[in-house]
């Protein structure tokens, strides 16, 4: 985050930006005043349930993966990042949709579980999986672990053969290439993320050669928030390309390619979009000429799926003119919303705000909006455009549905967490409970 850089870039239009066009219409609200959910008013669902609030549509959700299920065609099996937002009820939506999980933690191996998704069908990531993690998953029957090094490979198995289990390998390769066009890079050179993709023709042989051990194929993430759908299709050619290598110089199978995912969406006024059908057709091309029956295609999407699918919802608290210029404090900021504070950012804009119940009105007051924390970071936008707010108004904050709050220093000087609110078939109920100020006690000893 940049400390204290000049006014954000902005086209003075506000809620006219493009991407917030976009992520209205993705709401079903791009000719309406009032911002609804799957039907109902926002402003009602902040009364109802108090603010800060962050709310998730289930007919969103389900639209996105019927979306990129097209998109992506009949060959690719589509898994949901659970890290992306770990809401039960997301999760448990995005697998009613038919959208498959993987998982980078044992706390994210039970929300799976418990969202219905059998452990043999998930797929277990990261570059950090401790021994106990290792062990707790294989005992709890996980289908496939991406090893990462092969210090995590020898320690897997070791303790598969311990309880007398095979465990299903697909390696996460380091492809020198990386992923061009991706705003946070995992790859590409030195990276704690995968495997160098010289060092893979050693481990492949060290999993031939272990009992307790079974390779079942290849994995490649390279990078998230990627708005070059050609820099994706290429990452999976790529992929696709040594897999046939290796497996011709080295006499294996590779029954299953992960070609990762980390497509791009707007945060910001001004980001673009990403081209979702230049990656199917050009993903279908990779798949036609690399496919052979019983092989299977996985991609893997967190933001991409969920984030049009969130709101998140603060109140003005007080406003005030200091230097001439307006402000307004908000009752939400940073701690829940760091993304959308510019955390990660190396260049602050505006995220996509709105006034919920004046989607139309003129933006005529520049207003700089932050939220309650002690700290200048805590600023979601400086001399924004938006209709003159009071306290009580509402705003809204959308494209919020991935990496909100699990993303987000929630800690940070000890606020309540938000509630968070399903909508579906008109119906809103909490799926997440509010927290309140006596957590910030919660498991501490004097
Ligand atoms: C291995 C892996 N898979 C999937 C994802 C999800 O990425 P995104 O939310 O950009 O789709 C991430 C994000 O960091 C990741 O590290």
């Amino acid at each position: 985050m940049t400390p204290d850089d000049s006014r954000p870039e902005h086209d003075g239009t506000g809620q006219r930006d493009p991407a917030v066009v976009a992520a209205l219409r993705a709401l079903g609200c791009a000719d309406t005043d009032r911002l609804a959910v799957d039907g109902v008013p926002v402003a009602e669902l902040a009364d109802r349930f108090g603010t800060p609030l962050y709310v998730f549509s289930a007919p969103t959700l389900r639209e996105r993966a019927r979306r990129v299920q097209a998109a992506l065609g009949p060959r690719v099996e589509l898994l949901w990042s659970i890290k992306a937002n770990p809401s039960l009820a997301v999760t448990a939506c995005l697998r009613g949709a038919g959208v498959g999980c993987e998982i980078a933690s044992l706390g994210e191996l039970l929300v799976a579980e418990a969202a219905g998704h059998a452990p043999a069908s998930l797929r277990f990531a990261g570059p950090g999986k401790a021994a106990a993690e290792l062990d707790a998953a294989l005992a709890r029957g996980l289908g496939t672990f991406h090893v990462e090094s092969r210090d995590e490979l020898d320690e897997l198995a070791r303790l598969a053969a311990a309880r007398d289990l095979v465990a299903a390998v697909a390696i996460r390769v380091n492809l020198p290439s990386g992923l061009g066009g991706a705003r946070m890079r995992m790859g590409g050179r030195s990276s704690r993320f995968g495997v160098d993709a010289e060092q893979v023709p050693e481990l492949v042989l060290a999993i031939d050669a272990a009992p307790s051990l079974r390779l079942t194929g290849l994995h490649v993430y390279g990078g998230t928030q990627c708005f070059d759908a050609a820099a994706f299709v290429a990452q999976a050619r790529a992929l696709a390309e040594h897999a046939a290598r290796w497996e011709r110089d080295l006499g294996v199978a590779f029954d299953e390619l992960d070609v990762g995912g980390g497509f791009g969406i707007a945060v910001f006024a001004g980001d673009p979009e990403f081209d979702l059908d230049a990656a199917g057709r050009g993903l279908a091309e990779v798949i036609a000429a690399h496919d052979r029956p019983g092989r299977r295609w996985f991609v893997e999407l967190g933001r991409y799926l969920a984030a049009p699918a969130g709101v998140y919802l603060t109140r003005v608290v007080r406003q005030k003119v200091s230097g001439g210029e307006h402000h307004a404090a908000l009752d939400g900021g940073l701690h829940h919303a760091a993304a959308q504070a510019g955390f990660g950012a190396i260049v602050r804009r505006p995220p996509l705000v709105v006034c919920a119940d004046r989607l139309r009105a003129a933006a005529e007051t520049p207003v700089t909006i932050g939220g309650p924390l002690c700290t200048p970071a805590d600023r979601f936008a400086e001399q924004l455009p938006l209709p003159a707010l009071l306290a009580g108004d509402l705003l809204a904050l959308l494209h919020c549905g991935a990496y909100g709050l699990s993303y987000s220093p929630t800690r940070f000087l000890s606020h309540a967490a938000p509630a968070e609110v399903l909508v579906d078939g008109g119906e809103a109920r909490v799926v997440r409970l509010r927290g309140e100020p006596a957590d910030a006690l919660r498991g501490q000893l004097p």
